[in-house]
């Protein structure tokens, strides 16, 4: 009988959880509340200090925290706001789900990013936010940006949902901008199954946030709950489920105490993948930006016209050898769902690259060397394929 090798497959990503994460579920259970109670509290104020945040907000996603955010800063019908086109598209579609419109701005190819540039030359004198995004973990260069937003009264939303341990100019991310929104869906660096969080100095925009994700009911501001004497409910305005469970926040309190170590091993990694493909002509991987360092919750690599194959045919190299690559962001604006939008006057150039080019390679704390080296050689065979 003749014997089949199987090769292990290689995901290309993976989340880090383990006993600690086990046990704190198994506190929850017992302890008989099981939705949004004290565990989501203590998330809450861990995740503000580790951010440098005065408040945090966590609920049920990152697209209900962003949905959250734009109607506390009173964003709604007749205002535009800026979203860069290369991202996921819950930034677009919670726009439009306030009756605001997005308008999509380019990204400056070498990081991923919107810059000062990119937003203004997609101002309109409706526009009232712009949404910037930490992509793939890449720090944003923000106070650019702000100063260009303060001088024309716009708010600044930070979708920080990939940048959990990413830092700008040595402070955390999503520290600068009026409010930030995370993501803990399971393929960012710190997970909680599903949910999001919103941080913000702004105590108003806090309290009313808090409030809106249950319905906005007094209760969800007194903590109406603790008490026995069943306090009259009243909803002030119409509100929203948007709740984080104490299931989610006791996995989420371990994860955060693990995230700077979860950090210094994807930049290892990172490490790794850069030194091993440096010599390779037409491939370009994202870096640290001068201003500040990516947690690399995700490597993209750039296929430029010099490399050998397309990114199609390496995205293909990979898959026979067992290793689930992913292609890079798409361009929002090319989707079926935005593709009647005006993008004024915006060149989308440099995310139509971005979005044609880039590919994602496996990064997760527990991948090994002999992984990483099969992704490596697997990369090196297509740039110099046997016999060539
Ligand atoms: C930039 C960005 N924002 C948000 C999300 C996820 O949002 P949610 O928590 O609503 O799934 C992703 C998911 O990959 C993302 O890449």
């Amino acid at each position: 009988m003749a014997t089949e090798s199987v090769v292990a497959r290689i995901e290309v990503t993976k989340p880090w959880l383990g006993q600690e994460e086990a046990h704190a579920l198994a506190d929850v259970v017992y302890s008989g509340c099981v939705t949004q109670g004290p565990k989501v509290k203590e998330f809450e104020a861990s995740f503000a200090l580790a951010h440098g945040a005065r408040f945090a907000v966590a609920t049920s996603s990152f697209t209900t925290a962003l949905h959250l955010a734009l109607v506390v800063a009173g964003i709604g019908p007749g205002d535009d706001v800026v979203v860069p086109s290369l991202t996921f598209i819950a930034a677009a579609n919670a726009v439009t789900y306030v009756g605001a419109r997005p308008v999509f701005c380019d990204v400056d190819p070498a990081t991923g990013n919107v810059t000062a540039e990119t937003i203004h030359a997609a101002l309109t004198l409706d526009t009232r936010a712009v949404i910037v995004v930490d992509q793939a973990g890449v720090p944003v260069d923000l106070d650019p940006i702000r100063a260009l937003c303060d001088r024309h009264e716009i708010t600044v939303i930070e979708d920080a949902a990939c940048a959990a341990g990413s830092r700008y100019k040595g402070r955390p991310v999503g520290a600068g901008a009026d409010v930030a929104v995370w993501s803990f869906q399971q393929s960012h660096i710190l997970t909680t199954g599903e949910g999001g969080m919103l941080t913000t100095r702004r105590a108003d925009w806090a309290v009313r946030a808090r409030a809106l994700r249950e319905h906005s009911s007094n209760l969800a501001v007194l903590d109406g709950g603790e008490s026995c004497l069943s306090p009259r409910e009243i909803c002030l305005e119409v509100g929203f489920d948007y709740r984080m469970t104490d299931l989610q926040a006791a996995v989420g309190i371990v994860q955060l105490k693990r995230l700077p170590e979860m950090v210094e091993r994807r930049r290892k990694i990172a490490g790794t993948y850069m030194e091993a493909l440096a010599g390779l002509k037409g491939l370009r991987i994202v870096s640290d930006p001068p201003y500040g360092t990516t947690n690399f919750q995700s490597l993209w690599l750039e296929v430029l016209p010099t490399f050998p194959a397309s990114r199609e045919t390496l995205l293909g190299r990979l898959a026979e050898a067992g290793i689930t690559g992913r292609r890079g962001p798409y361009a929002a604006h090319r989707q079926p769902a935005y593709r009647w939008r005006d993008t004024g006057n915006a060149s989308l150039r440099g995310t139509e690259r971005l979005s044609d080019r880039t590919l994602v390679l496996p990064v997760f704390h527990e991948i090994d060397t002999a992984s990483i080296n099969r992704v490596i050689n697997a990369i090196r065979n297509t740039a110099h394929p046997v016999g060539s």
